[in-house]
């Protein structure tokens, strides 16, 4: 099974999807929880980690009507920390879907570069096994020159994590001594929301625009809190392996719908940044190589990673 799915549209699809596409605004970044794998599991009786996999299959054709739609970047909440908590049948079963799903992926890279598409797995790859950090690290070197679709993978990732990773890479990424003399090392002035919003995994994204959550559960489960304060948040009862093409064109409508105060909220957002970034020298010289090195330390990593 192939991550983008060869989805066969029927005209009314079509004729909805363009629709959409010519009366309103298309969001930007769209964000998917997808939940309720093994309650649907659970209604067919059949294994919960064949409803994962099915679940799988379900973000495959998410992921062709994005591109369809014109949709530049997408992230989805495929494993939470919290998710170690479960059984550990249950966890090998998810890292083995994850194995088979990232050695497809290699093996079809040249149909991830005809659509442009990068991966990048967000979360804190290093608790993941062994094998499974070369895969993923192998994924996101391999595709990184692709700039038309970003898939950010959410994988052993939380919000909470993420926010204390990034003070911790600014705490390590400081203390380097490749620099004169620490000349270049940041301040206690440098320390504020915009440079660690810079360190977080998602420093190269804006905001999603959109947050689909299935399964009638409308909680947010420590998923992109610090990115999420000003986007729409659309909810449906539907298991996510069972959602169609309908479920996914209610939820642009409700974002057209709802765009105009979102964009309200983010201008105020904009110009607090702004106040920010004059009261912090955020634009310094000495940020600005911080944030260099904070990148070719990440990509020295998953170099490393990758050949382990
Ligand atoms: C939530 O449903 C789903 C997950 C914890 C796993 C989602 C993972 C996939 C769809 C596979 C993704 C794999 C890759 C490689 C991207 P749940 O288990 O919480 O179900 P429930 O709410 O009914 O208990
Ligand atoms: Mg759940």
């Amino acid at each position: 099974m192939s991550w983008v799915s060869d989805y066969q549209y029927t005209c009314l699809q079509k004729l909805a999807f363009q629709t959409l596409q010519l009366t309103g605004y298309v969001p930007h970044h769209i964000a998917f929880v997808m939940d309720g794998n093994r309650r649907f599991a659970r209604s067919k009786h059949i294994d919960k980690i064949e409803g994962h996999s099915l679940g799988f299959a379900k973000l495959a054709d998410v992921l062709r009507w994005c591109l369809d739609m014109g949709i530049r970047e997408v992230t989805t909440f495929a494993f939470s920390i919290e998710n170690f908590k479960r059984s550990s049948e249950e966890v090998e079963g998810l890292f083995n879907l994850a194995r088979e799903k990232f050695s497809t992926l290699l093996a079809e890279t040249s149909r991830l570069d005809e659509h442009g598409i990068q991966i990048r797995v967000i979360g804190n790859i290093e608790l993941l096994p062994k094998d499974l950090q070369r895969l993923v690290a192998t994924a996101m070197l391999r595709t990184e020159r692709n700039d038309k679709l970003f898939l950010n993978v959410a994988f052993a990732y939380t919000s909470r994590d993420e926010i204390t990773q990034a003070v911790e890479a600014v705490l390590k990424n400081n203390n380097d001594d490749d620099d004169d003399e620490g000349q270049d090392a940041l301040q206690p002035t440098d320390i504020n929301e915009r440079l660690l919003e810079a360190c977080l995994y998602t420093r190269h994204s804006p905001p999603p625009d959109l947050v689909f959550r299935t399964s009638g559960e409308t909680r947010l489960s420590d998923f992109m809190m610090w990115q999420l304060s000003t986007s729409v948040l659309y909810f449906t009862d539907v298991l996510w392996p069972q959602i169609t093409i309908w479920n996914f064109l209610a939820s642009i409508v409700a974002y057209q719908r709802d765009r105009c105060r979102l964009e309200a909220f983010r201008r105020q957002e904009r110009l607090h940044s702004v106040h920010l970034a004059k009261s912090s020298e955020f634009y310094s010289l000495r940020v600005q190589k911080f944030l260099l090195k904070l990148d070719a330390n990440r990509r020295k990593l998953l170099i490393s990673l990758a050949s382990n």
